[in-house]
């Protein structure tokens, strides 16, 4: 049995992660400030433990590395608009906190960080799909602060030896993805809109594209990359290696839910990438990585989570 910390382990991936080690027998404890992450999460996994606290204390990061050997860093603020709108508060949870979750786990001997990248740090790259190798290019404060954490990570492992793997999510979805802000992801508003019959707004004409991957890849790909032997140093894509437009993915939603709704058309969203889509070949040769559970697999199991949970309020 291993130790883990998840950090924002009561949000959305942390979770996930969360149930996934526990299922493995791992010994799990969580830190979650719960700005964005709730109790109700992991509620169902009784012998993890448990901290309530913000990262940005060194304190806090000390107090949560300890005794641990492995470091899933998720904890962070994510929303593209709301680091637009209030870059200072993004700063302090997705820098700030993760130097200290660095300094903390390197003065505490911990063996691995796996850090939670974001593929913003692309921006809009000449060609697709995206791979480590090309230049970064963030074009909103949300991109360049993962970027940072990014960069700190590799230069902990050149300057400290600490062990750290950055993976590059590209758009996660899945059961327990929060609907209920403006900043939410896309597909959980879509789904929650479609399930009560609103209009979901679509930014700018819709044929934007995403990688979206569903949560599931995203946890074996970070469990590969706690053990990968070649994986320290790097930075690696999680994704499916597809895209599909906006356009497309409300009419896939649409079908699925069985809603008669058109979307409303509002204006682009600043500092919005217009096509993402990962090359996933560096996951597959050094994680040994291939996605497990399909697109249509994941948009069907997360409508289903989504319409049991909402009976399920309906209930109490
Ligand atoms: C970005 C990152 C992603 C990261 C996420 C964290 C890229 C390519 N991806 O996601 O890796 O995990 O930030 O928040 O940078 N949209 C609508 N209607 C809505 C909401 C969104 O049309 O109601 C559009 C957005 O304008 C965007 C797309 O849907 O074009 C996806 O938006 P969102 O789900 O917020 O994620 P990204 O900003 O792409």
């Amino acid at each position: 049995m291993s130790h883990y910390l998840i950090t924002g382990g009561a949000g959305f991936i942390g979770s996930h992660l969360a149930e996934a080690l526990v299922a493995k027998g791992e010994r799990v404890r969580v830190v979650d400030s719960l700005v964005t992450g709730k109790r109700q999460n992991i509620a169902h996994l009784p012998s993890v433990e448990f901290i309530e606290g913000d990262l940005a204390d060194l304190d806090v990061a000390r107090r949560a590395v300890d005794g641990v050997e492995y470091v899933l860093h998720q904890a962070a603020i994510p929303s593209v608009p709301r680091s637009v709108e209030d870059p200072v508060t993004s700063n302090r949870a997705n820098i700030d906190a993760s130097l200290n979750v660095l300094v903390a786990a390197r003065d505490a001997g911990v063996r691995r960080v796996v850090y939670a990248g974001s593929s913003s740090a692309y921006g809009n790259s000449a060609s697709l799909p995206k791979v480590e190798t090309m230049p970064t290019a963030p074009l909103s404060p949300y991109a360049l602060q993962k970027l940072v954490a990014e960069q700190y990570c590799q230069m902990f492992t050149a300057l400290y030896g600490l062990e750290t793997v950055t993976t590059r999510y590209f758009n996660v979805f899945g059961p327990r993805q929060d609907p209920s802000s403006p900043y939410s992801g896309v597909i959980s508003l879509f789904i929650s809109a479609l399930c009560e019959g609103r209009r979901p707004t679509i930014h700018g004409d819709g044929g934007q594209t995403r990688d979206f991957t569903y949560v599931k890849n995203v946890v074996d790909g970070v469990l590969r990359a706690c053990h990968a032997e070649q994986a320290s140093g790097r930075m690696i894509n999680l994704a499916t290696g597809g895209r599909i437009s906006l356009n497309e993915l409300f009419h896939s939603l649409r079908d699925l839910i069985g809603a008669d709704v058109t979307p409303v058309y509002g204006p682009e969203r600043a500092g919005d990438v217009r096509d993402s889509q990962a090359d996933i070949g560096l996951a597959r040769a050094v994680l040994g990585y291939e996605p497990i559970a399909s697109f249509d697999e994941g948009l069907k199991d997360t409508v289903a989570w989504y319409r049991a949970s909402t009976a399920a309020v309906g209930r109490s």
